[in-house]
């Protein structure tokens, strides 16, 4: 088991509402560092409200959230560096589209963390070699398939060096043959020691990947286990209705 402090994020008693909805109910998550967990669970059941909140693109009404030990700033400076220390890669691949690859994944170091113009595109390039996409460097996101925009998306999330790593669904809005390719940068990084928390429901990327899955329904967790103990011997009922359904579909 890792020392106390290795705790990096960190739900306690978290609540949120949408109007009458009540989407987040009591949410406790700590996620260590280099610790990767799979998020799943039905439509509708918060795992995206969940993403959101711990990178505060919403408010939360109760309950606390912590990054590395401080709680999550209202606004301002600090929720910019907050965010730089939050990557988040979502089911859309989100690239501006008026930039080419390198500048996409330029930007941010250059602009948030004031990095040498010359520096951050030597580190871009890497890490869009790391990505397997550095010969689209000077192309137009457009021109690139779903999945190559959706690695160049990873990149640019990786540029500013963050602490934890969100992924919402990264690979459903993408054609089959493409999703690998995502899933292979995805496990690598895990194997590299990222900490990430992913939505998902690639089974295989969570078995492979992940050290623990955590089952979401109604605003809550409702079980929490490694992989091959979830997937193989559920215990509630909602997880077991849920797995037969993605299991037979
Ligand atoms: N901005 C919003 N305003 C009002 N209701 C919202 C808003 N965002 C989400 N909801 C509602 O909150 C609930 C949880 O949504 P959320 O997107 O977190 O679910 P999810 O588990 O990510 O679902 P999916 O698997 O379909 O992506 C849903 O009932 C949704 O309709
Ligand atoms: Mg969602």
């Amino acid at each position: 088991m890792p020392a106390a402090n290795d705790a990096l994020v960190v739900l306690e008693k978290v609540n949120k509402h949408f109007g009458d909805l009540h989407v987040l109910r009591d949410i406790d998550l700590r996620v260590d560092r280099g610790e990767v967990i799979v998020v799943i669970g039905p439509s509708g059941s918060g795992k995206s409200t969940l993403c959101r909140a711990i990178n505060r693109l919403e408010t939360i009404d109760s309950g606390t959230i912590t990054v590395d030990g401080r709680p999550l700033p209202q606004e301002g400076k600090a929720l910019a560096h907050l965010r730089a220390d939050v990557g988040m890669v979502f089911q859309a691949f989100n690239l501006f589209a008026h930039k080419t690859i390198l500048d996409n994944v330029t930007l941010g170091p250059i602009k948030v963390k004031g990095t040498p113009k010359a520096q951050a595109r030597a580190e871009a390039m890497a890490l869009l070699e790391r990505v397997g996409v550095a010969n689209q460097a000077d192309k137009f996101p457009a021109q690139l398939s779903g999945g190559q925009q959706q690695r160049v998306a990873i990149a640019r999330s990786l540029a500013m060096s963050p602490k934890v790593m969100l992924f919402d669904e990264p690979t459903s809005a993408l054609d089959p043959e493409m999703i690998n390719e995502v899933l292979d940068v995805m496990t690598d990084l895990a194997h590299e020691g990222m900490t990430m928390i992913v939505v998902t429901h690639e089974m295989g990327f969570a078995r492979r990947a992940a050290n623990r899955v955590v089952f979401m329904a109604d605003g809550e967790i409702q079980e929490e286990a490694d992989p091959e103990t979830f997937f193989t011997a559920p215990t509630s009922a909602r997880a077991k209705d849920f797995l037969s359904k993605i299991l037979t579909h």
